[in-house]
């Protein structure tokens, strides 16, 4: 029996004993290019559109989300993950970053650095929902936000970045539907209309629309439940209940949209599960999976003074689903996270070969030439197995011959040619065949 196969077997049943967190899941090295891919699109856009960096803590105070997201919305009442410190502050892991960041923006008074600030985050969300394909509890959201103007223009941007990443990515054929949810004139008079129109079936709305129904009727729009479906047909839309200002405001919004070129769709039902959202609401959607939100965004011109300000600050955004959006391209096989060819694949054979080795392999990682290696599989034989299988351009081999000689073999793996070169010309030589 190979001792060492025994001792994988042992570490293999150990480190099975303990799995990740139900709904939490590890970014393996297989998915690792994916993800690279989508940071480095992420931080190019973000750039193009003038977006800076900004980060929110992932734990913050549970009176944040409630007061922000709203005491009666499913995320804060259902999905936090909430436990008291050892010094008794109730805190929540954040469900979402857009009050944090506006938290912040107060906390800090970012408002006098820049106006509109205009802000992107990146980073791991929690919620306690149940998991199931493209829904977990710890998921990764990008996010634009652009505090500070109330402007129709900032909300047709967050639209046009949010495509932008998306389709940076490769992702086509994208759908963005839109709606309003009017503002603090407009919207009481709606609801009480939509209040009127399901006061006779009220009986039969499913058990959360009921409760809705006294503390969110807008949601009863979103709901869905097959009972509360049926009873939408003919329940009025905000649209007809629109002040002149939320009027004009979706006017100028679309006619944006419309400008760029931009497929939108006018949903009367999107809501959307936040209370923070007044006027402009969105969600992108692939046009051959409708039923699942890439991103979602919208206006939130009072949630400064939801967490105390004393004063509007306007505010508009996004957070698109890094999980949701790879796992469509990945359905779509699309070539995101591909990696070059690597350069170079180092081949080490003998000892003293792999001793000088490491500085040569440094030497060239320090000169910007991509370096792979082998060496754990000893014999010339395998690690050229392994550069065929890395689809490296040019293998190095390095010997006790060549180690003595001062010299290294290079040989083109498409080619198949090979010449001896001086070690003191190695990185030289590598960039005039690379170039
Ligand atoms: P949200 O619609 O709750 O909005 O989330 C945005 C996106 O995050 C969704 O469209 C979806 O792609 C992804 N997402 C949400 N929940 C999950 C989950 N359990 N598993 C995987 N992906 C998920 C917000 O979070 C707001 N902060 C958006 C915003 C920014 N509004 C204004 N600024």
């Amino acid at each position: 029996m190979n001792p060492e196969k025994n001792e994988e077997k042992t570490n293999s049943k150990k480190e099975a004993v303990f799995q990740s967190v139900r709904g939490m899941h590890d970014i393996l090295p297989k998915d690792g290019a994916a993800w690279m891919d989508m940071w480095n699109v992420g931080r190019e856009i973000s750039e193009l559109h003038d977006f800076t960096f900004m980060e929110t803590p992932i734990l913050e105070t549970l009176g944040l989300f409630e007061a922000g997201v709203g005491k009666m919305t499913d995320i804060v009442e259902k999905e936090m993950f909430v436990f008291k410190t050892r010094g008794k502050e109730d805190v929540a892991l954040r469900p979402e970053c857009t009050a944090p960041i506006m938290r912040s923006f107060l906390q800090n008074h970012l408002g006098h650095f820049a106006s509109p600030l205009k802000v992107f985050y990146a980073g791991p969300m929690f919620r306690y929902e149940r998991p199931q394909a493209g829904r977990y509890r710890q998921f990764h959201q990008w996010g634009f936000e652009i505090i500070g103007d109330g402007d129709p223009f900032y909300d047709a941007e967050i639209v046009l970045a949010t495509l932008h990443f998306l389709s940076a990515l490769g992702l086509k054929e994208l759908r963005v539907k839109i709606n309003t949810v009017g503002c603090r004139v407009c919207r009481p008079t709606y609801q009480k209309k939509l209040l009127q129109h399901y006061k006779a079936n009220k009986k039969e709305l499913c058990k959360d629309c009921a409760r809705r129904y006294e503390e969110n009727p807008l949601r009863l729009l979103d709901c869905k439940a097959q009972e509360c479906r049926e009873l939408l047909s003919g329940a009025p839309i905000i649209l007809d209940h629109l002040c002149q200002a939320c009027n004009a405001h979706l006017r100028q919004v679309l006619e944006f949209l419309e400008n760029n070129m931009v497929l939108y769709e006018p949903d009367p039902h999107l809501v959307r599960g936040l209370d923070y959202y007044s006027r402009t609401v969105f969600e992108v959607v692939a046009s051959d999976k409708p039923e699942t939100a890439l991103a979602g965004g919208g206006r939130y011109d009072y949630l400064a003074e939801f967490l105390g300000a004393g004063r509007n600050v306007p505010g508009v955004g996004v957070s698109i689903g890094i999980e949701r959006v790879l796992e469509y391209a990945a359905s779509k096989k699309l070539s995101i996270g591909r990696k070059d060819r690597p350069s170079i694949f180092f081949v080490v054979v003998g000892e003293e070969a792999k001793k000088k080795g490491l500085y040569l392999i440094q030497k060239l990682r320090l000169a910007r030439v991509r370096t792979l290696e082998s060496v754990g599989k000893k014999s010339l034989e395998n690690q050229m197995r392994a550069a065929n299988k890395a689809k490296a351009k040019f293998v190095f081999i390095f010997g006790q011959r060549e180690c003595f000689e001062e010299t290294i073999i290079m040989r083109n793996m498409d080619s198949g040619a090979q010449e001896t070169i001086p070690l003191s010309r190695m990185v030289e030589e590598v960039k005039k065949r690379l170039r």
